[in-house]
């Protein structure tokens, strides 16, 4: 996602954070973020230049001829280390940040590192071509038109779709968006919720799951009719966006919720 993606992910998130949660989530922000996630969703793009090991932590890919993900096959970096891929980056915070638990003077872990690459990764493993086809880099070299605009089909997703939706419907406004967002989570999605949050045993996050809905959304939608040179307006636009729509709110609860398992 954008900066757009990632803030509304997050704001979404805070405002379902226990009481214990906010309070060492609060302890782990720097003071300028004023008490609030959202602000620094974005930090982990700003510094993929400062950290270069993190820029392959932002997405999977997988075989070309597949829709669906595997955790051994397709979750390693270009020199084939395993584990380093947005689901492993997921797995690897979130046991750096259970260790706020335990020890109060931890200085194996930065864990204010920790969190706000965890709360981007989980916004990010939720955009469906976070989760793409290697070949294309998940859409990135196929170069199309968003209306009369030259970009390529990832940033259609990363943002396009994000921006149409607030110029068109919501004045420009992020906030009045993200309010929409969460009125659907407390009615029409209401009933799904507890499913979203839910982890199968004791597990404190599934990233797993959250990428292997992202490639199925990726070929179902995301690729679905798109060739190179394609001309994506109104008829894209409005049958995909209930599909960002839907994973940015499962993003946004599904943060919060793996946030909550690890601080409360
Ligand atoms: N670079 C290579 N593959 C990518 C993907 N799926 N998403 C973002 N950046 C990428
Ligand atoms: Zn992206
Ligand atoms: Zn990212």
């Amino acid at each position: 996602w954008g900066v757009d993606g990632h803030y509304i992910v997050c704001q979404i998130a805070q405002e379902k954070l226990s009481e214990t949660t906010a309070v060492a989530v609060n302890d782990l922000l720097p003071d300028y973020a004023k008490n609030n996630l959202s602000s620094l969703c974005s930090w982990a793009d700003h510094v993929k230049f400062i950290f270069p090991w993190s820029s392959e932590l932002h997405y999977v890919n997988v075989p070309d001829d597949s829709c669906t993900y595997n955790y051994s096959r397709d979750c390693k970096d270009e020199s084939g280390v395993q584990g380093r891929c947005v689901s492993g980056a997921i797995f690897n915070y979130t046991s750096q940040l259970l260790t706020y638990r335990n020890s109060s003077f931890d200085i194996k872990y930065n864990l204010t590192q920790a969190l706000l690459f965890l709360s981007h990764f989980v916004g990010d493993v939720h955009q469906p071509l976070h989760v793409g086809h290697t070949t294309d880099k998940g859409g990135n070299t196929i170069d199309v038109h968003w209306y009369t605009k030259k970009t390529v089909l990832h940033h259609v997703w990363d943002g396009g779709i994000i921006e149409t939706v607030e110029e068109d419907f919501y004045d420009s406004n992020v906030d009045d968006y993200t309010d929409a967002l969460n009125k659907n989570i407390t009615g029409e999605w209401s009933d799904q919720i507890s499913k979203w949050q839910s982890c199968s045993g004791n597990q404190i996050t599934c990233p797993d799951i959250y990428a292997s809905e992202s490639i199925s959304a990726a070929c179902d939608w995301a690729y679905k009719n798109v060739t190179e040179g394609s001309v994506l307006e109104d008829e894209y636009f409005y049958s995909r966006l209930p599909i960002v729509d839907l994973r940015l709110a499962q993003a946004g609860v599904r943060l919060a919720a793996t946030l909550n398992r690890i601080f409360s």
